[in-house]
């Protein structure tokens, strides 16, 4: 980072719990929700800067992008094929689908780089069927946890304050 975080010790800390679970295999998601310029974002980019083993992927909603199906979704698997090692192919148009493709590119991922840090930054602004393909990979990772071998995914979801407040 450019500056010198102030404070946040009880979040990084909170953070590093989640990371090290996940590490030993039980795949956490986290919410990091408060009001607009609140540091969401500051402090999951610092906590990923002091943890880089963790081998991020962040992907994040657009205002000017919420509208476009999938294309949140589509920016993930561009992200996890380049981990993996693989060629990216266009998302499936079926969210469902596309949730299970993104599994496996998950766990392609994985058997390159070990444990993943998701985050989905501005989630307010995913669009709606990113949020169920990315939903269902989520919970497809938590029932598979306790028979898969491979470490399993941190995943850092990011919310922005309601668009009415
Ligand atoms: N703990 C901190 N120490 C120092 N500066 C901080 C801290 N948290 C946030 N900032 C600064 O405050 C500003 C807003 O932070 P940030 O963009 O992370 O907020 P946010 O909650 O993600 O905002 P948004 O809701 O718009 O996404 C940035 O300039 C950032 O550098
Ligand atoms: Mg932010």
């Amino acid at each position: 980072m450019h500056f010198s975080l102030i404070g946040r010790e009880a979040e990084l800390s909170a953070l590093a719990h989640d990371g090290e679970r996940a590490a030993r295999g039980d795949p956490r998601v986290v919410h990091v929700s408060g009001p607009a310029g609140i540091g969401k974002s500051t402090l999951i980019s610092a906590f990923l800067e002091s943890r880089p083993e963790l081998s991020p992927v962040v992907v994040s909603g657009a205002e000017q992008e919420s509208s476009v199906h999938l294309g949140v979704a589509d920016r993930l698997s561009r992200a996890l094929a380049e981990r993996a090692g693989i060629p990216h192919e266009p998302v499936n148009s079926n969210p469902l689908a596309c949730g299970d493709a993104l599994v496996e590119l998950l766990a392609g991922a994985q058997r390159e780089r070990g444990v993943i840090a998701l985050v989905i930054d501005d989630l307010d602004w995913v669009d709606p069927a990113s949020v169920v393909a990315i939903t269902f990979t989520l919970r497809r990772l938590r029932a598979n946890r306790s028979s898969s071998s491979s470490p399993a995914a941190p995943s850092c979801c990011q919310a922005r304050p309601s668009r009415e407040s």
